[in-house]
């Protein structure tokens, strides 16, 4: 039997794929579109493993999808498949309804059809990981405890509403018909091989190439940051010891705001690359105009997932930055090949009409 992961040319999935080919002996079947975040050179270190199946495909094709659950056997469904990236959403909505919500559809449908025909102990542990964000969970006032499992859903921007639209499916489908699906709710990650669209890998690439780190508002906005083997590492513990119909929320107890973490960046860059002309990499600040409907803070109460499945973050920031900033210097191949092509559009479409307002 294998495994199938949606989206694993993407950020979380390139190196969730890689973690799990590493440590266990049982195929994974790669299903992704391969859209301008997904990228086979994510993937280099598994491209000759006979337990890595890549299938060049789309969640929202059904046939494709009835085809490998059968085929292949598959025991559980890890989906990361997502378009991920809130301003795209807000320049264009209409691919993360496309792909979150129908595409998570025909996924949970293609499921169903597949896991009513199974029997025994393979009906019984099969399992659906919806990974989903703890955006769909909306902004919280400095002062509020963090999210827990039963926060209200209050989604503010398309990409967080089509991810708690999906959400919603998900626990539909557990609750009428009985498919043992388990939601996620991951803070946000960092690590190896993230699209610099989001902000780290933007600072990292900018700030290497001597060019502005634009930073949105005053900079106050807050996130929770989780290194992506973290990620990787709660969701292979769900998969062996998470309940079906529960939802775990995933954090890195490391809430920072934006304008500490670019200083943090900006002190480590100073350190790595103590000869570039750009030290003090901080010169390089430029903040620009907000994000429309900016969520102020996020944070979340893992300890479910704590106390449930034994899980906690190995990494903490200062350690987990450090090995992603050591990752990009080493991989400039990597950064080129996916900062050609459509890149350029996108930073024009994004930042080109930002007003400077520092
Ligand atoms: P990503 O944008 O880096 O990768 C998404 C992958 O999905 C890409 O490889 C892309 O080619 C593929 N894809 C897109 N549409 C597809 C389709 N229709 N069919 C098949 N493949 C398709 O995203 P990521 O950061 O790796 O996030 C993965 C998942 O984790 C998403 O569901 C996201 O909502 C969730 N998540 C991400 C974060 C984060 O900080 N990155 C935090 C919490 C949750
Ligand atoms: P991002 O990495 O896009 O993740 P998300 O919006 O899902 O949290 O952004 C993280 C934070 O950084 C968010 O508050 C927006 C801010 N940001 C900037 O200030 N400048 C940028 O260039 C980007 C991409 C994000």
């Amino acid at each position: 039997m294998s495994i199938l992961v949606t989206g694993g040319a993407g950020f979380i999935g390139a190196n969730l794929v890689t973690r799990w080919l590493r440590s266990h002996s049982e195929t994974i079947v790669n299903l992704d579109k391969l859209t301008y975040a997904g990228n086979l050179a994510s993937l280099v270190e598994v491209a000759g493993d006979p337990n890595h199946k890549f299938v060049h495909g789309d969640i929202c094709d059904a046939n494709l999808l009835g085809d490998l659950l059968r085929s292949h056997r598959i025991r559980a469904v890890v989906h990361l498949a997502a378009e991920s990236h809130v301003d795209r959403s807000i320049h264009g909505p209409e691919n993360f309804i496309r792909t979150n919500v129908t595409g998570t559809f025909r996924l949970l449908e293609a499921a169903r059809g597949y896991w009513e025909t199974l029997a025994g102990r393979d009906r019984e542990e099969f399992r659906f990981i919806n990974v989903s964000t703890d955006e769909v969970f909306g902004s919280l006032d400095a002062d509020d405890p963090p999210f827990t499992e039963r926060s209200l859903y209050q989604p503010n921007s398309p990409y967080s509403a089509s991810k708690a639209a999906a959400d919603h499916l998900a626990r539909s489908y557990f609750h009428t018909y009985g498919v043992p699906i388990i939601t996620t709710h991951c803070s946000n990650n960092y690590g190896p091989r993230q699209f610099p669209e989001k902000l780290i890998p933007v600072l990292l690439l900018n700030g290497m190439r001597g060019e502005s780190l634009p930073v949105y508002g005053d900079g106050g906005n807050i996130r929770d940051w989780l290194y992506v083997d973290d990620h990787c590492d709660a969701l292979r513990r769900i998969l062996e010891d998470g309940v079906p119909g529960e939802t775990y929320n995933i954090g890195g107890n490391c809430e920072m705001a934006n304008i500490d973490l670019v200083r943090s960046v900006c002190e480590l860059l100073d350190e790595v690359r103590a000869n570039s002309a750009s030290v003090p990499h901080v010169d390089l600040v430029e903040f620009v105009s907000d994000r429309p409907g900016h969520d102020r803070r996020y944070a979340i109460d893992a300890s479910k997932i704590r106390e449930h499945l034994d899980w906690q973050p190995h990494e903490n920031f200062e350690s987990g930055l450090r090995k992603t900033v050591n990752w990009y210097l080493e991989n400039d191949e990597w950064l080129a090949q996916v900062t050609s092509g459509e890149y350029r559009n996108w930073m024009e479409t994004n930042y080109g009409l930002r007003a400077k307002t520092s």
